[in-house]
């Protein structure tokens, strides 16, 4: 078996990606077209106009992926794309886009889940992650607290029973009045605000890994009408405040989780895996108890398709090859049982 150089194709929401791997753990090119500037006018995604840009970038994309990394398509080994979950209309773009070369080269095309592609990334960062270990993906469509005893065997420990976290984090921008994708920049500006001076619920859920920010977010918009136009300070409270609301039950959660699972590491996952003060926090949490936390550089935190070709390394090593009837699943869940 060759080295195992891997083309990964995203395209499962605003990002249009394509990058070379090698050997699930060496990135030769990770290209990202984000359309995050047309839609900040919007507020949010629209599925339409960006399956439209998808189709104008997917394969210029996919040509400077390979430029960068040096290689050319005959050396790719499989081609890992992206099947679900996302927008089914630009999940076509790039699963069309990988199935047209697949087909053309006669190479293995692998479709990828996009949550385990967020996983995924963490075996790009140094050093590489050793099993078991607790995993909590905290993505704008997720968030899910998992169990791994190694490559592709994940037990779902919990997850949100309502809003997940980024998602959270985009509405909260939006009620102070932030740009769409709201999460950097609540965070850029809890940086000047007091984490402890507004008041916000932590919710109890039954589940003791499950999790729940529908009520915060509630509380936050009714905050904002209650007091009126806020000032600087006030939003960079507000800010300050959500941001600990999240993280605190973020990191509570999954401390426990490691202690009950007897894990000696943490990984970190998805868009919002790239908040430095998750990050700080879970890291502080987690070190009394001699675990080690990791998570992916920001750029692999968010949509890349790196992480896909890293996850598609992994199946495409345990022999996993797709048909060309492969189609896309806006709703794919990890398959376990959540
Ligand atoms: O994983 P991702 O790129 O896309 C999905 O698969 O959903 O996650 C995007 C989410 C958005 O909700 C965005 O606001 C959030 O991740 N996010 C952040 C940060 N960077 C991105 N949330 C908090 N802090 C950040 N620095
Ligand atoms: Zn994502």
């Amino acid at each position: 078996m060759s080295e195992g150089l891997i083309l990964g194709v995203e395209s499962s929401c605003d990002e249009t990606a394509a990058a070379v791997v090698a050997g699930g753990r060496r990135v030769l090119s990770n290209t990202i077209a984000s359309q995050v500037d047309l839609f900040e006018k919007y507020g949010g995604v629209v599925p339409e106009i960006a399956s439209r840009r998808h189709l104008e970038l997917i394969l210029p994309v996919i040509r400077e992926a390979l430029q960068t990394a040096g290689v050319t398509l005959q050396q790719i080994d499989a081609i890992a794309v992206t099947y679900g979950p996302g927008l089914v209309g630009t999940l076509l773009v790039g699963l069309s886009a990988a199935k047209a070369l697949a087909f053309g080269l006669d190479k293995p095309l692998i479709g990828v889940n996009h949550l385990q592609g967020h996983i995924y990334a963490n075996f790009l960062a140094e050093p590489e992650p050793e099993f078991p270990l607790v995993c909590l993906v905290v993505s704008g469509g997720h968030t899910d607290l998992i169990y791994m005893a190694g490559h592709g065997r994940m037990e779902l420990l919990g997850r949100t029973l309502d809003d997940a976290a980024g998602e959270a984090f985009d509405k909260v921008a939006r009620s102070v009045g932030l740009g769409y994708p709201g999460g950097p920049q609540v965070e850029r500006l809890a940086r000047s605000g007091d984490p402890e001076a507004v008041p916000l619920p932590r919710a109890q859920t039954e589940g003791p890994y499950d999790f729940s920010f529908s009520g915060l977010k509630t509380a936050v918009l009714q905050y904002v009408q209650r007091t009126g136009p806020l000032n600087d300070q006030q939003r960079a409270d507000l800010a300050a405040s959500f941001q600990r609301a999240v993280t605190s039950v973020l990191v509570e959660r999954t401390v426990k989780a490691a202690q009950e699972k007897g894990v000696r590491q943490v990984i970190l996952a998805g868009g919002v895996a790239a908040n430095g003060a998750l990050r700080q926090e879970m890291r502080a949490a987690l070190e009394p108890h001699g675990i080690a936390l990791g998570y992916p550089p920001p750029v692999l935190c968010t949509d890349n398709a790196a992480m896909i070709a890293a996850a598609g390394y992994h199946l495409w090593r345990a022999g996993v090859r797709h048909d060309l009837d492969l189609n896309a699943v806006p709703g794919l869940g990890l398959g376990l049982g959540g």
